[in-house]
């Protein structure tokens, strides 16, 4: 065996998640290749937040059929969220009898052994593990996205919002200890990581589960207490959970990054309660208020979906409105998409699917002007940018300033990884550009 291909879907924590599956294959001496025809494992580690996740996922596997019967002894696993979902894994099954490994994200850990025993056996290999959640650590980790390293702080999630799969296939909370955190941030600070994404499905709720218990702004405030240059940004935050004390410690910790990932998900106070949220409208636009009070500048993005059961044309009109009064520095947007065992799915009064795409195209249009005003408010700045990439379709280095916005610009040397400023001289639609100075 020689080369290995993974396939990545779905969130931040599944990205950091397939980073230690490439860590779990290259103690097998495996080479990372972008090659169905040369690797000898294909690893799909999955998504189920929205049925086209799934379906991609369907299509990809589906498609190795003639490959793998003209190579048998090719092995093909399929983890991460799907086949964690119930009955999902005997679907794979039946409709792919060729996969040789299922796993879920809950035995993520044991990927090691199951390729261990598919290698010595040369027997088909399912195990969901459903009754103790593990959580992945300790186990060797190749990052792939340097200088941004991404770093758990729990897993799970305990709010059971009416439209989502999550706290089915991930289980409920779980804190990982405030020193091993500290710890892996402080060792990736010294190998030269310059960006630091602390990770969570909800990190408000951070260290609720531990004893002692410890609160979230205070692990922000132990992280931002290691030596060195670095940004340190954390994601996702529950607008319930938001408050005063994270918003100073925002405030008060230069390494923090200005930036707040603060997912509405509906403008409309009577959608929020059907979703199971615990905020109004007005709670969340006061936190807004809140959050611009006390960090100055602070950029605020959103996730906002179209179409829950029973949204009338009002309740959209109060998304349309929100989006237009609050002025994200950037919303990514859904079409509510049926999940089976979540409460909405049993709703009554499911959206015709016309009429959401109606919806989502006026969101979207609403969002992308919004995009451009704020575009233009870049102009003549200086920022200081932490380069991520060259962009080789482009021939732009790109970067991003403390804010997040993404910004592109010349050089003759390779500085990815390196703080340079830049000043802005053109916002045309979306995308901004500048000249290091
Ligand atoms: N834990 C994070 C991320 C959840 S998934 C959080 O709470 O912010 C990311 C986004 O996907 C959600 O914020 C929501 O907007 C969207 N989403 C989740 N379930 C969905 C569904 N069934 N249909 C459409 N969008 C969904
Ligand atoms: Fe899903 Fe809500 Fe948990 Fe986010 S907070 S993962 S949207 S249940
Ligand atoms: Fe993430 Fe998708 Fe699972 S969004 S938590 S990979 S269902």
């Amino acid at each position: 065996m020689k080369y290995y291909k993974i396939v990545t879907y779905g969130c931040q924590m599944n990205e950091h998640e397939s980073e230690k599956l490439c860590g779990i294959l290259e103690k097998f001496n495996l080479t990372k290749t972008d090659d169905d025809a040369i690797a000898d494992v294909i690893v799909f580690n999955t998504c189920t937040i929205r049925e086209n996740a799934e379906r991609r996922a369907y299509g990809n596997i589906g498609a190795l059929k003639k490959l793998k019967k003209q190579n048998p002894e090719k092995i093909v696993a399929v983890g991460g969220c799907l086949p964690q979902q119930s009955g999902k894994a005997d679907d794979l099954k039946a409709k792919f009898p060729f996969i040789d490994i299922i796993f879920g994200t809950h035995n993520l850990t044991e990927f090691e052994n199951m390729l261990n025993r598919r290698l010595e056996s040369g027997k088909k290999f399912i195990d969901i593990s459903l009754d103790e959640y593990k959580m992945p650590i300790d186990v060797p980790v190749k990052r792939s996205t340097y200088p941004n390293a991404y770093v758990n702080v729990m897993f799970g999630c305990n709010n059971f919002c009416t439209y989502c799969i999550v706290p089915y296939v991930r289980g409920r909370e779980r804190s990982r200890k405030p020193e091993d955190i500290v710890s892996e941030v402080k060792s990736l600070v010294e190998s030269g990581y310059k960006e630091i994404t602390l990770l969570g499905q909800n990190v408000d709720s951070y260290g609720k589960d531990l004893s002692p218990k410890v609160d979230f702004s205070s692990l922000l405030e132990q992280v931002a207490k290691i030596d060195g240059k670095f940004r340190l940004r954390f994601m996702s935050n529950h607008p319930k959970d938001v408050n005063q004390k994270l918003a100073d410690t925002i405030k008060n910790n230069d390494k923090i990054c200005n930036s707040i990932h603060f997912p509405v998900q509906s403008g409309s106070t009577r959608v929020l309660a059907l979703m199971n949220r615990r905020y109004t409208r007005e709670d969340y636009l006061k936190k807004i208020k809140m959050l611009r009070k006390t960090v100055k500048d602070i950029a605020i993005t959103t996730d906002i979906m179209v179409g829950f059961p029973m949204e009338t044309e009002k309740d959209f009109k109060d998304s349309l409105t929100l989006l237009k009064k609050v002025k994200y520095d950037g919303a990514f947007t859904f079409v509510y998409s049926k999940r089976s065992g979540t409460k909405a799915y049993s709703m009554d009064g499911h959206v015709p699917e016309d009429t959401k795409k109606q919806r989502i195209v006026k969101l979207v249009a609403i969002q992308n002007n919004v995009n451009k005003k704020l575009a233009k408010k870049y102009l003549g700045k200086t920022v200081e940018v932490l380069v991520d990439e060259f962009n080789t379709d482009c021939g732009y280095y790109m970067g991003r300033d403390e804010r997040g916005k993404a910004i592109h610009f010349s050089s003759n040397e390779n500085i990815v990884g390196q703080f340079v400023n830049v000043k802005i001289t053109k916002a045309n639609g979306i995308s901004i550009y500048g000249e290091i100075v």
